[in-house]
């Protein structure tokens, strides 16, 4: 606890130091997003690194997430704590096989949605760029007369057709935490406790979303807690969601949705993050996100897309 501390004193003396800002992701761990100026999703993390005045952009959170804070911000120094914190998502979509894709159906004309949980170099290939936030706006305003291409999520995508009654041709991948969920594991904690409301992320599967009261981004999940009228609610994505959850709503009863396997479910790659690796990263300034300027010119537009359409 007093080592803690002290990493937490040194974290913000380092910060000053460098000029930085700290952003985290809702499922950073409990003492990182403590720490942070900033925890949100992926929206909100997008708008806020777009906006710093910092020097030094620290992100906490995965490799594709820094990444959107270099592409539009190439003049700062970016740093993530761990360079191997990766995605399931990211990794089930090359920017290689896109382009093959894409290649091999041309004369679709596919106006190209990305979920923004992807790489640049798949970013650079799509025409507009989307969160699990914005998705659903983001869909309503591509061209009627265009066939949609919706990569990496097959899951968000099945959940955004139903809510938008748009058809889209979906890549297959899906997160790897998210799948974990299943309708018997949901099943299972809704018998405990029979009052409780339940709330999941859109990467879950059509058979847990159907289960869930509400579905929606990490950030929404805030409003729909502070404002549900019952005090016990199932929580169906990453655990450090909790952290943030029971800040923000102490008098609700917050329930860590299970898996068949586990009482709740981790992100490996999210929970790659350490308060040490923190004040590392500050202290070094490394590891840093590097991009060739032409790569991160063409993955900028449509994530400047996103953000014009979806204020
Ligand atoms: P949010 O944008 O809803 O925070 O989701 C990000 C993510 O990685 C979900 O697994
Ligand atoms: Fe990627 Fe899933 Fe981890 Fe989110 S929870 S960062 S989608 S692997």
């Amino acid at each position: 606890m007093l080592a803690n501390l002290d990493l937490k004193a040194e974290i913000i003396a380092l910060k000053h130091a460098r000029n930085a800002v700290i952003l985290a992701h809702n499922y950073q761990t409990g003492d990182i997003q403590d720490v942070a100026d900033y925890v949100g999703d992926s929206l909100g993390l997008a708008y806020h690194a777009k906006a710093t005045e910092a020097d030094v952009i620290v992100f906490c959170g995965v490799h594709f997430m820094a990444e959107t804070a270099k592409i539009v911000n190439p003049g700062k120094i970016v740093v993530l704590p761990d360079a191997d914190a990766g995605c399931s998502l990211e990794q089930s979509c090359p920017a290689p096989e896109l382009e093959a894709f894409l290649k091999a159906n041309a004369e679709k004309n596919y106006y190209i949605i990305a979920y923004i949980n992807c790489s640049g170099g798949v970013k650079a290939l799509c025409d507009v760029i989307c969160t699990s936030g914005n998705a659903v706006k983001i869909v309503n305003l591509a061209p009627p007369d265009r066939p949609i291409l919706f990569v990496p999520d097959e899951n968000l995508g099945a959940w955004v057709m139903e809510q938008t009654g748009r058809k889209m041709d979906l890549w297959k991948g899906n997160c790897y935490v998210h799948v974990e969920f299943t309708r018997d594991s949901i099943n299972r904690i809704k018998a405990e406790f029979p009052t409780a409301l339940v709330v999941a992320h859109p990467e879950c599967t059509a058979a847990v979303r159907l289960l869930a009261d509400e579905v929606c981004s990490t950030e929404k999940m805030i409003a729909y807690c502070r404002n549900s009228p019952v005090r016990d609610i199932i929580v169906v994505t990453e655990s450090g969601m909790l952290h943030r959850l029971r800040k923000e709503c102490p008098d609700k009863n917050l329930i860590a949705g299970p898996t068949d396997r586990c009482a709740c479910a981790d992100c490996r790659y999210m929970k790659m993050n350490t308060l040490e690796k923190l004040r590392d990263c500050l202290d070094r300034l490394q590891p840093r996100v590097e991009m060739d300027e032409s790569l991160r010119a063409r993955a900028e537009q449509p994530l400047l897309r996103m953000l014009e359409q979806s204020k």
